[in-house]
C-alpha cells in the first residue's frame, strides 16, 4: 500500500528507497576482515616508502629532529597555506607548554589555486607584509634597520627536503595546479617574492601541517606518537629513529636520533589501485580530478571529496529516473556543488522530518524532497561518512603496527574540518580501530591537537633556532 504522500509526488517511493539503499550499504560498508588486508598493505606500503625516494607513499625525513622539550620560547611568525585557507600568526612561545597567538586569515579564490606559483607566493608575502604592518610594526623600517623576524612557513603538500628550510614540491595535492611550481624549490619561490615585497623575515622552515601538529600537540601532551589531519586533505606524521630509515643512510645522521617522518599517506594505492575498495563514483571523482590516479587513499577520505561523492550517487540515481522526476535538476549536477559541510548537517539534522534537509535541498539546489528520499540522502552521508572514518583507522593501525604500539598505546593528536566539525567522525575512527586490533584498539586514543599550522610551525622554528645555536643543522 502506497502512502498519500507517495502518490501525490513523482518522487520516489519509500520502498524504492530501501531497495537502493540496501545496494549502497553494500558498496560503501568495510568489514573488519576487510580492514586488517588494507592495514597489512599499508604497513608494507609505509615500509617501502622509508627504504628508497620516490616511492608511491613518499614518506618524507621532516629534518625536525626529536619531540620539543616544552620549553622553547620566542617570538615566531608562522605562514599557513593549507587547503582552502591562507593564514599569517603571531605566535608567542612562553615555555611549560603556553602560548599566545594572534592571526589573519585571507580566503584563497580558487583561480589563485591555478595561476602561476610564483604568482601565489607573491600573494602569501604581501599577506605577511600587511599582517606586519597591522600586528607588528612598520615593515619598511624594519627593512632598513635590517630587522628580521622569524618565520616558519607550514605548506601542506608534499615537498622533499633535504634541510628544514628547503623543499621541493613532489607534486601538487587537493586541486592545486598552479604552474611553475612542481618540481622547484617552494622556498626559492617565496623567499624571491618575501624580498620584492620588501618583506622582513627569515624564512627558517618549511614544515606540512601534519609534522607541525604532531610537535604542537607533544608540547602539551607528551603521549602523542602520531599526528594526523582530516581537512580538505588527509595525511599524518609521526617520529621514526633514522637507523629504521634505510634511505638516510648515508647522510651521517646519529642512528639513534629521532625524525619525524610526513608520511603523505594521502597517496597510498595511488595508481595500481590494488588495495582500497572503490566504487564507480571514486572512480569518476579521480578520473575527473586534475590528477587522475593520484591521491588515492585521500580521495576516499578527505573534505574535498565527501560531498562529491554523495553528490555522484545522487546524480546516478536521478539519471536511472529514480529521484526529482520532473523537476529540473541542473544545479545539483554541478560537479563539486554539494559540499562535505552538507553531510555533516544531514548526518546532525535532529528533526524528525528532516527539516535541516530540506533546506538543504529547496536553498542550495531548488529541489522538493520527500521524507523518504531526506531519510535516504541522510544514510547515505552516514555511509560515506563512516567509510572515511574507517579507512582513516587504517591509516593509524598502519603506523601503530609498524611502530609497535599497541601494547603500550598511544595519543594521536588529530586537526582538520572532518575531525572537527563532522558528528561522530572520532567514535567511527575509535570503533575501526577496535574492529582492527580488538578490545587493545582501545589503546590508541585520537584526541583534538592544538593548531600545528601555526603553534606548531613556531615551536618547529624555535627548534631549528636552537640546533643552529648548537652548530647543528
Ligand atoms: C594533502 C597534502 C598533505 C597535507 C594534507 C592535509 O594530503 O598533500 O601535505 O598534510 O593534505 O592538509
Amino acid at each position: 500500500t502506497r502512502t498519500n504522500e507517495e502518490e501525490d509526488l513523482p518522487h520516489a517511493t519509500k520502498k524504492t528507497m530501501a531497495d537502493h539503499l540496501r545496494k549502497f550499504e553494500t558498496l560503501f560498508t568495510l568489514t573488519p576482515q576487510r580492514m586488517r588486508m588494507i592495514v597489512d598493505a599499508f604497513t608494507e606500503s609505509l615500509e617501502i616508502g622509508l627504504e628508497s625516494p620516490g616511492q608511491v607513499v613518499p614518506m618524507i625525513p621532516t629534518f625536525v629532529f626529536g619531540w620539543p622539550s616544552g620549553h622553547e620560547t620566542g617570538e615566531y611568525l608562522a605562514l599557513d597555506l593549507g587547503g582552502t585557507n591562507l593564514r599569517v600568526c603571531l605566535v608567542t612561545l612562553n615555555g611549560g607548554g603556553k602560548f599566545e597567538i594572534t592571526q589573519s586569515k585571507y580566503r584563497l579564490s580558487e583561480e589563485q589555486k591555478h595561476d602561476d606559483g610564483q604568482k601565489l607566493f607573491n600573494f602569501c608575502a604581501d599577506c605577511v607584509k600587511t599582517f606586519i604592518d597591522s600586528n607588528i610594526g612598520n615593515s619598511e623600517e624594519m627593512i632598513k634597520s635590517g630587522v628580521k623576524l622569524p618565520l616558519g612557513f607550514t605548506f601542506s603538500y608534499p615537498c622533499s627536503q633535504d634541510r628544514i628550510d628547503h623543499g621541493v614540491l613532489l607534486r601538487w595535492t587537493k586541486g592545486f595546479s598552479a604552474p611553475n611550481t612542481e618540481g622547484q624549490d617552494v622556498t626559492a619561490l617565496f623567499r624571491k617574492a618575501l624580498e620584492d615585497h620588501k618583506v622582513p623575515v627569515d624564512l627558517v622552515a618549511l614544515t606540512c601541517d601534519t609534522t607541525g601538529t604532531l610537535i604542537a600537540s607533544a608540547y602539551v601532551n607528551p603521549k602523542t606518537k602520531i599526528a594526523v589531519i582530516f581537512g580538505t586533505g588527509c595525511n599524518a606524521a609521526y617520529m621514526e629513529t633514522v637507523k629504521e630509515i634505510p634511505k638516510l643512510k648515508d647522510h651521517g645522521f646519529a642512528s639513534d636520533a629521532e625524525i619525524a617522518i610526513n608520511c603523505e599517506w594521502g597517496a597510498f594505492d595511488s595508481y595500481k589501485h590494488e588495495h582500497l575498495p572503490r566504487t564507480k563514483y571514486d572512480v569518476v571523482v579521480d578520473e575527473s580530478s586534475n590528477k587522475p590516479g593520484e591521491q588515492a587513499f585521500e580521495k576516499l577520505i578527505s573534505g574535498r571529496y565527501l560531498g562529491e561523492i554523495l553528490r555522484l550517487v545522487i546524480c546516478d540515481l536521478i539519471d536511472e529516473g529514480v529521484l526529482f522526476l520532473g523537476q529540473n535538476t541542473y544545479k545539483i549536477e554541478i560537479p563539486y556543488s554539494l559540499d562535505t559541510a552538507f553531510l555533516s548537517l544531514m548526518e546532525s539534522d535532529p528533526t524528525d522530518e528532516l527539516l535541516m534537509i530540506i533546506g538543504i535541498f529547496t536553498h542550495f539546489f531548488a529541489l522538493e524532497t520527500t521524507l523518504a528520499e531526506r531519510q535516504f540522502f541522510r544514510a547515505l552521508a552516514k555511509l560515506i561518512g563512516k567509510r572515511s572514518a574507517r579507512l582513516s583507522a587504517c591509516g593509524i593501525a598502519a603506523i601503530v603496527k609498524r611502530k609497535d604500539l599497541l601494547d603500550e598505546g598511544c595519543s594521536v593528536g588529530a586537526d582538520g574540518s572532518l575531525y572537527n566539525k563532522y558528528p561522530g567522525f572520532a567514535d567511527r575512527v575509535h570503533e575501526g580501530l577496535q574492529d582492527i586490533f580488538g578490545d587493545k584498539g582501545l589503546n590508541i586514543v585520537t584526541h583534538h591537537a592544538e593548531d600545528g599550522s601555526g603553534i606548531g610551525s613556531a615551536i618547529i622554528a624555535a627548534m631549528t633556532k636552537q640546533r643552529k645555536e648548537a652548530g647543528l643543522y
